[in-house]
């Protein structure tokens, strides 16, 4: 039986206001024990006052974006320290939001993880083929690159969660089929271990795009999936609580 720890994560994007802290109350009363872990990543302006609502609960808080360096003269940017510092346990890194409106590269992606593993955060990295890259048959020459150019090297691998997003089925209400999501989820695994030998065991993988209650099951059925990083359906406490449902459903 594999050794990982389930993981449902929610990733708000630029979604909530101080209004919707209620939201996170209302998850943490449904879900007081959950039999798998459970992150949200809000906006970095909610992440304190989150971080005083999670404590002492299964909960954990990420940010869904640092900059390299630790300090400095980066207007509007945030460091994986100050991430660290407001209560966040891990980060989200190399979304496709971010590479296609921030031409993120692989490289850059890359040296992003070596600054969060220093301030103590999980980076969650994410990689995912386009609608094109899928129908010229390169989805897994697209990922093994994204793999290949955005992962930390080292011991620092083990730190990490990988998030599998079709950037088609963000968002879109389409999802890939279940064969599609096993081909790329097996493909990762292998392609990690070739990378990184045993240590590969112990990355999560996670599926992102149009997760919903009503397809989370099949999509956690299926092997090498370790949980999900939900966008839309993170929004609303009681989608949210269904995910993480089914997935402490999945022996
Ligand atoms: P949706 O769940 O809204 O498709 O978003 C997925 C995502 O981008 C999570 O990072």
């Amino acid at each position: 039986m594999s050794k990982r720890r389930k993981l449902a994560a929610g990733n708000w994007k630029m979604n909530g206001l101080s209004a919707e802290l209620s939201n996170l109350d209302e998850l943490i009363l449904s879900n007081p024990n959950p039999a798998c872990d459970v992150l949200i990543c809000p906006p970095a302006t909610l992440l304190e006052r989150m971080s005083r609502r999670t404590a002492g609960s299964a909960f954990a808080l990420g940010g869904q974006d640092c900059h390299v360096a630790v300090s400095g003269a980066y207007t509007g940017d945030v460091s994986a320290n100050m991430l660290a510092d407001a209560g966040a346990e891990y980060v989200i890194l190399g979304h496709s939001e971010r590479r296609a409106a921030y031409g993120e590269s692989d490289t850059l992606v890359q040296s992003k993880a070596v600054a969060a593993h220093a301030a103590g955060l999980v980076a969650i990295i994410c990689v995912g083929e386009t609608l094109e890259q899928r129908e010229r048959g390169e989805t897994l020459d697209v990922i093994g690159g994204q793999i290949e150019g955005s992962m930390p090297r080292g011991g620092d691998c083990v730190e990490v969660v990988v998030a599998y997003e079709p950037v088609w089925a963000i968002g879109t209400g389409r999802i890939p089929t279940l064969a599609q999501i096993a081909e790329v989820h097996d493909f990762l695994r292998a392609d990690l271990t070739g990378a990184f030998g045993s240590n590969a065991e112990e990355i999560r993988l996670l599926y992102g795009g149009s997760v919903k209650p009503s397809n989370a099951g099949e999509i956690f059925g299926v092997p090498n999936v370790d949980g999900a990083l939900v966008g839309g359906a993170s929004l609303n406490p009681s989608d949210f609580s269904g995910i993480v449902s089914a997935l402490e459903a999945v022996p």
